[in-house]
């Protein structure tokens, strides 16, 4: 099967927007928290789905560059979540193959959650059956400045010639590099939009849209996901024709 043809394959990559956390909440009359609280469940879930069906790579956005606009309350009980999550799972993730990184900029975050997560990434690192991406105080356009600051430096050096900088070189310093791109981008919670998160990394993704809040979130609805990506057509620029021809060569 060529790389373009995608009838019948599962995506080496997915990327999830996890959202809908506060609304699954206030539908029950409780507070906005109780529903991030439940969508950790849903990660537990769709890491085990992951596992099982031997995807290769799983990026979940668990907060953005946006949401320091949120109430101070609800940002510190997240990032309390982050860290308890962290102390609690990370042992059942490296026992499992998991290989726990974070993008995003985590010069925000307090001393104690930026030593948790660089213990989770140094404890999990030999892994390989599951790549998990956690984005957290990520941005796309933090993500694409990053990479053009590093580049301007080695301009600014003469160790590259701005001839030089090419989409490949560019890509080279964007997150996540090692990747694959995704291949599956999933957005729970009925919003059809990015909302600043992989810009650069999305350019050929299949982008998928359910109105499932993320707490009621599991196996099945990912099988949907799935089922909806494997009768998608990959063309990257080219004709059907010439990816059926492709296909059958
Ligand atoms: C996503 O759920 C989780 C985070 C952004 C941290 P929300 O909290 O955005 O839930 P809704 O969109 O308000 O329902
Ligand atoms: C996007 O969800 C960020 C995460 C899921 C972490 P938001 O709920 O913050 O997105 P907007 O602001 O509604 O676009
Ligand atoms: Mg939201």
């Amino acid at each position: 099967m060529g790389e373009d043809s995608n009838q019948g394959s599962l995506p080496r990559h997915i990327a999830i927007i996890m959202d809908g956390n506060g609304r699954w909440a206030r539908a029950r009359l409780l507070p906005r928290y109780v529903g991030h609280r439940e969508g950790v469940k849903s990660v537990r879930r769709v890491v085990e789905a992951c596992l099982e069906k031997k995807i290769k790579a799983l990026t979940l956005f668990a907060f953005s560059s946006e949401n320091w606009r949120r109430p101070g309350e609800e940002v510190s009980l997240i990032m309390d979540l982050f860290v308890h999550a962290l102390k609690k799972e990370v042992v059942a993730l490296n026992r499992n193959g998991v290989r726990l990184r974070f993008i995003g900029d985590r010069t925000a975050f307090s001393d104690n959650l930026c030593a948790l997560i660089a213990a989770a990434e140094e404890e999990t690192r030999g892994n390989s059956d599951l790549e998990l991406v956690i984005a957290a105080n990520y941005g796309g356009q933090w993500d694409i400045t990053r990479a053009v600051q590093l580049l301007a430096g080695r301009l600014a050096t003469g160790e590259l010639q701005p001839q030089d900088v090419t989409p490949e070189v560019l890509a080279a310093e964007i997150c996540m590099a090692d990747l694959p791109p995704p291949d599956l981008f999933i957005r729970t919670g009925g919003e059809q939009r990015i909302s600043n998160f992989l810009l650069w990394q999305l350019a050929y993704t299949e982008l998928y849209f359910t109105d499932v809040l993320w707490p009621a979130f599991d196996g099945h609805k990912l099988d949907e996901a799935l089922l909806w990506y494997a009768n998608r057509q990959r063309r990257f620029g080219r004709t059907g024709e010439q990816v059926e021809q492709q296909k059958g060569a």
